[in-house]
């Protein structure tokens, strides 16, 4: 069965895209067929990968209008085995249009399930926690919520927390999440102090790898590759690298 995973955070620029890309290549790495989602009108993750949106059809809302089938809105990307199904600012129309369908907040988790040849799902979300994101937590086995060590990131994982509990109740009982510790600047005190208080604060729920703040990926988007590909012996590759290998550890104890 392919496993389905989440990236969301209601809080803008905490490296949602960044980790589902760097996590969707570490993921390939170690042999699995992945298959990326854009999940944002903005299309961050899709411009990051060397598309230009606004060109491409059909895309992510095609799906949720239901004007194509999904195998159709899968594109290539420069590495195998690493799939893509863009978004462009159409999508932002089409979940104006979601609201009125049948099961809309399943629209997503019915597409994925008619698709074969994936061994992971990476959905990547935008920074709220609207119609889109609803989609993704009910489509998703694991919840990735990326979190940096600011005072306010707490009351943000709160919000996300209640979301989580209302969509196991609602649609999706099996829905597991772990945050992970983003942007990370270890010579700062004060950065290492609220990290260890998030740490208290959800102790099991945070994953033990963090990930640093590495100037390579602001600039690895700019050439269209992920991290692993444009510098794969930085800090930040092996910290991706890392996070894979404790999901994986993660998903085992999960079966
Ligand atoms: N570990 C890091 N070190 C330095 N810069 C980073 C790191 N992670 C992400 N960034 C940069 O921070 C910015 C925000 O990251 P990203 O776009 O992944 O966040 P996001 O949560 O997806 O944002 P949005 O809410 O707008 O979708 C980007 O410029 C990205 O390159
Ligand atoms: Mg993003």
């Amino acid at each position: 069965m392919t496993q389905s995973i989440a990236v969301a955070n209601a809080k803008g620029g905490v490296a949602k895209t960044t980790t589902a890309l760097s996590l969707g290549a570490a993921l390939v790495e170690q042999g699995k067929r992945v298959l990326l989602i854009d999940l944002d009108p903005h299309a961050n993750m899709t411009i990051s990968l060397g598309y230009k949106p606004s060109s491409l059809s059909p895309t992510i809302a095609d799906v949720f209008l239901g004007d194509c089938l999904i195998e159709d809105a899968i594109y290539g990307t420069p590495v195998d085995r690493l799939s893509l199904i863009p978004s462009n600012h159409t999508l932002t129309l089409a979940e104006n249009h979601l609201m009125v369908r049948d099961r809309y907040q399943l629209i997503l988790r019915d597409a994925l399930s008619q698709l074969d040849g994936f061994d992971v799902f990476v959905l990547d979300c935008p920074p709220t926690l609207s119609t889109l994101t609803q989609n993704a937590l009910a489509a998703a086995r694991i919840l990735i919520i990326p979190a940096q060590p600011e005072y306010y990131s707490a009351h943000a994982l709160r919000d996300m927390l209640n979301l989580i509990l209302a969509i196991r109740q609602r649609n999706n009982p099996e829905l597991r999440y772990r945050i992970l510790l983003t942007m990370l600047d270890t010579r700062n005190r004060i950065h290492r102090s609220l990290a260890k208080q998030i740490r208290t604060a959800f102790s099991q729920a945070v994953f033990e790898t963090q990930i640093e703040i590495d100037t390579r990926l602001r600039e690895s988007p700019l050439f269209g590759q992920s991290i692993l590909q444009y510098a794969p012996q930085s800090r930040a590759s092996k910290q991706y690298q890392a996070l894979a290998q404790e999901l994986r550890r993660y998903t085992h104890e999960l079966d």
